[in-house]
């Protein structure tokens, strides 16, 4: 039974992306012993594995496949959320790249559990070599009897469309998702009703990530004491984190969950030039910035919770001793303000806006309460917007004022004596 690396384990392999190796080295096996089961024990063996969606939220993948109301008389839906945008995530992509058979098995798996017939996976515009790759996979997986109608001879069909988005940020919330999949502009519908019983087409709908659904052939081969084996009690399983910026070898790093960042950076030569760490993001741009004081957090949802801070998508942003936070959070918030769909007022005014504000302090024209107007910005923001989009936009300035206030602050001139007026914000 392999151990970690397990998602990742083909990904060096020959021409890993074909069906001929992906058969050879135990591919679409999972399939044949799922389809010999009947569809809620799949679901159960799902749920005992706890396994959770690693998509950002951690939601319990199992206990989302349960939702779906059987027996409704109602056409059901898979959509995969191939739409890996949040700034510093990269695994999805590659997952798809090096091994999209992984991914297909698994989208049999779970359509054959929650009785869809119909398959989606969204995928990001930007991604035209994943596209390639994908679609050449879809069309072996049909010619083998994989996909389409009667598969393995098991009664059970499915088809399954690849479907290439337009690149807005947004398109990854779930129900912006399913709006642009329908044909319309993708911006978040209210929630509830979830997808679960009011998705694509109205109907129910499971919406899985990438990286949660190729998991799932793992757990049916292999079983869910393999699955528990490994990762935290609370969050089990492999992981693939993703390390970028100031960091010796970046890339993926495939590990079990609850790794922490000084065991990732082990793994990657460390931080780049051998300077110190300074911050980090635990999980993409939209989960607050932590510090070398974090080094030892076990990067699993609690783990990092505690810390303050959310998991995200474990796409871990390196940043060394000589950066500058001001730049990086104005930086981080323009994307914010950039990808803004513009539906609710706190997100698309208020990103504009406190984009206006760092500019300007960055200028080196801040004023003394600029620190406190955005920290209330933010609190005026977060959990009063359609979606998460705008909670994620107040992670980086909230946690950046949090750990560096002294570079928010405006900088006193100083007086002809060399010394400070007293108060200055400089000196604190
Ligand atoms: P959420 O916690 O609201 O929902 C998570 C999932 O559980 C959804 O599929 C939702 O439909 C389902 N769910 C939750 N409560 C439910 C209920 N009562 N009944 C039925 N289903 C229910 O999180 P959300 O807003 O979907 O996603 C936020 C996360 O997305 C963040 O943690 C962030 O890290 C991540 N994210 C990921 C990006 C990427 O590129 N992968 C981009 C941006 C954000």
């Amino acid at each position: 039974m392999p151990v970690t690396p397990v998602l990742t384990r083909r990904w060096n392999v020959p021409e890993s992306w074909t069906l001929a190796t992906y058969e050879r080295l135990d591919g679409y096996q999972g399939l044949r012993r799922a389809l010999a089961q009947a569809p809620d024990d799949l679901i159960k063996l799902v749920k005992d594995s706890g396994l959770r969606g690693r998509g950002g939220a951690g939601f319990p993948t199992g206990m989302k496949w349960g939702f779906i109301p059987q027996g409704d008389g109602k056409p059901h839906y898979l959509v995969i959320n191939a739409d890996e945008g949040e700034p510093g995530t990269c695994k999805d992509a590659p997952l798809m790249k090096a091994d999209p058979h992984s991914l297909i098995e698994g989208i049999v798996i779970a359509a054959y559990a929650v009785r869809a017939n119909r398959a989606f996976i969204y995928l990001r515009g930007e991604l035209i070599h994943a596209a390639r790759r994908l679609r050449a996979a879809v069309a072996e997986a049909y010619e083998a009897g994989y996909l389409g109608r009667d598969i393995l001879g098991s009664g059970f069909d499915l088809d399954l469309v690849v479907h290439s988005g337009a690149g807005a940020y947004i398109c990854g919330e779930e129900t912006a998702l399913l709006d642009s999949l329908e044909g319309r502009r993708g911006q978040p519908r209210l929630r509830p009703p979830f997808p679960a019983t009011h998705g694509l087409y109205a109907s129910p709908t499971v919406v899985n990530n990438v990286e949660t659904i190729a998991t799932v052939p793992f757990i049916v081969n292999y079983g869910v004491d393999w699955f528990r084996s490994m990762g935290r009690e609370r969050a089990p399983g492999p992981k693939i984190y993703s390390l970028s910026g100031h960091v010796t070898r970046p890339g993926q790093y495939e590990a079990p969950m609850g790794t922490t960042l000084r065991e990732l950076l082990d793994m990657a030569g460390g931080v780049l030039g051998g300077r110190k760490l300074k911050a980090w993001t635990p999980g993409g741009s939209s989960t607050p910035l932590l510090t070398a004081d974090h080094l030892d957090v076990p990067l699993d949802f609690e783990g990092v919770q505690e810390a303050g801070s959310l998991l995200g998508t474990a796409a871990l942003m390196i940043m060394d001793e000589t950066v500058d936070m001001l730049p990086v959070v104005r930086r981080l918030t323009q994307f914010y303000a950039h990808e803004s769909c513009g539906k609710c007022t706190p997100c698309r005014e208020g990103t504009t806006w406190m984009v206006q504000i760092l500019s300007r302090m960055e200028r080196g024209h801040g004023d003394s309460d600029d620190v406190d107007t955005l920290v209330d910005a933010c609190d005026n923001i977060f959990g009063r917007a359609f979606c998460a989009l705008a909670d994620g936009a107040t992670s980086p300035i909230v946690s950046g004022i949090k750990h560096f206030r002294n570079e928010f602050l405006p900088i006193t001139p100083v007086g002809p004596s060399g010394s400070t007026p007293s108060g200055s914000a400089n000196g604190t």
